[in-house]
């Protein structure tokens, strides 16, 4: 924006009428919108204009600005508030969206979590999914789902500093309890993925009294592990990066390099665990993930069971 570019201060009507080549009332106009928004911005008669504050809010322009990617976020759809924001990137995939197009929702009424679940998300968090068409087998898909969990950790280490890491497949956790979680969805010929929808929850400014109480699984948020608030425009941009760089790294190199990342950002291997799929529980050591993203786990007896899908409990203390 404009009056963020200016740091010393104020900066005149007829400067932004110049620089922006529209007239003084059209500035006027856009500062009393701007205004209507929730930015807070200083009119002086003689100084001109003085930006205060930003809203607290995922608007697009603040996204873009100084984003740097190159195709993810070239159109961004943010919405007040969405039942699910993974089935509005359907929607729009299936009228044709551009690959990179991100929507965005400051409240979803019907959160779609894994395995059928309701995921919870009131305001102050970032809720968004990502319109991918990726030319790779749809047996490939998970690896885009451990991707996102790579570039959500990274993301989130970069902008907190916090020491996140991944639970197999894709929640990434803090301390022990689930700060983001992922939802991938898509829709495919038998050969061919048609679009793939990348759905991301961070739990980022939520407070205690935003979670139900009957979760399964310990949640927490960014900002009670930080205490303080943390930017989620900020948020954004840095996880938009990060998952294009990674887009681009298995578009060109293959899984190999993500799944190393992702090895070493994982909270999940080497630790005793139990993983629940269709209603069964199996136990072991989770000693790898293979070339496809199953996670591999060894049992006392030594046997090696190997899982696409499950729910992960880590046993040895940590949730
Ligand atoms: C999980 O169960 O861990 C996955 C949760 C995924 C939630 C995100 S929030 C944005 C996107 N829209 C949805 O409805 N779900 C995903």
């Amino acid at each position: 924006m404009f009056l963020r570019r200016q740091p010393e201060g104020f900066v005149s009507g007829e400067e932004i009428s110049r620089q922006l080549a529209v007239s003084r009332t059209a500035v006027w106009k856009h500062i009393q919108s701007l205004k209507a928004d929730g930015y807070q911005i200083n009119a002086h008669p003689h100084l001109g204009y003085q930006l205060l504050a930003v809203p607290d809010v995922l608007y697009p322009e603040e996204i873009r600005s100084d984003l740097g990617t190159g195709w993810l976020g070239t159109r961004i759809c943010h919405y007040e508030k969405v039942d699910s924001t993974n089935r509005v990137a359907r929607e729009l995939a299936e009228a044709g969206a551009a690959e990179g197009t991100v929507v965005i929702a400051e409240v979803q009424e019907n959160g779609k979590g894994r395995l059928g679940r309701y995921w919870v998300s009131p305001r102050g968090g970032v809720w968004l999914s990502l319109v991918l068409c990726p030319p790779v087998a749809p047996v490939e898909a998970p690896c885009i789902t451990l991707l996102s969990a790579v570039a959500v950790v990274k993301a989130v280490r970069q902008v907190t500093g916090l020491a996140a890491g991944i639970k197999w497949p894709n929640d990434v956790l803090v301390n022990g309890k689930k700060v983001c979680g992922i939802l991938t969805e898509m829709k495919s010929e038998l050969d061919a993925i048609n679009y793939l929808i990348a759905g991301i929850g961070v739990n980022v400014n939520l407070t205690a009294g935003d979670f139900p109480e009957e979760l399964q699984h310990p949640a927490t948020s960014l900002m009670l592990e930080l205490g303080r608030e943390v930017s989620r425009v900020n948020l954004v941009q840095e996880l938009l990066r990060q998952f294009e760089e990674l887009y681009g790294q298995l578009m060109q190199e293959g899984f190999t390099r993500i799944r190393n990342q992702w090895k070493e950002l994982s909270v999940t291997l080497n630790r005793e665990v139990k993983v629940t799929f269709l209603k069964e529980a199996y136990r072991g050591q989770a000693v790898d993930i293979d070339a496809d993203g199953a996670l591999l786990v060894q049992s006392a007896d030594g046997q090696l069971k190997r899982f696409c899908a499950g729910d992960v409990t880590l046993r040895d203390g940590l949730p």
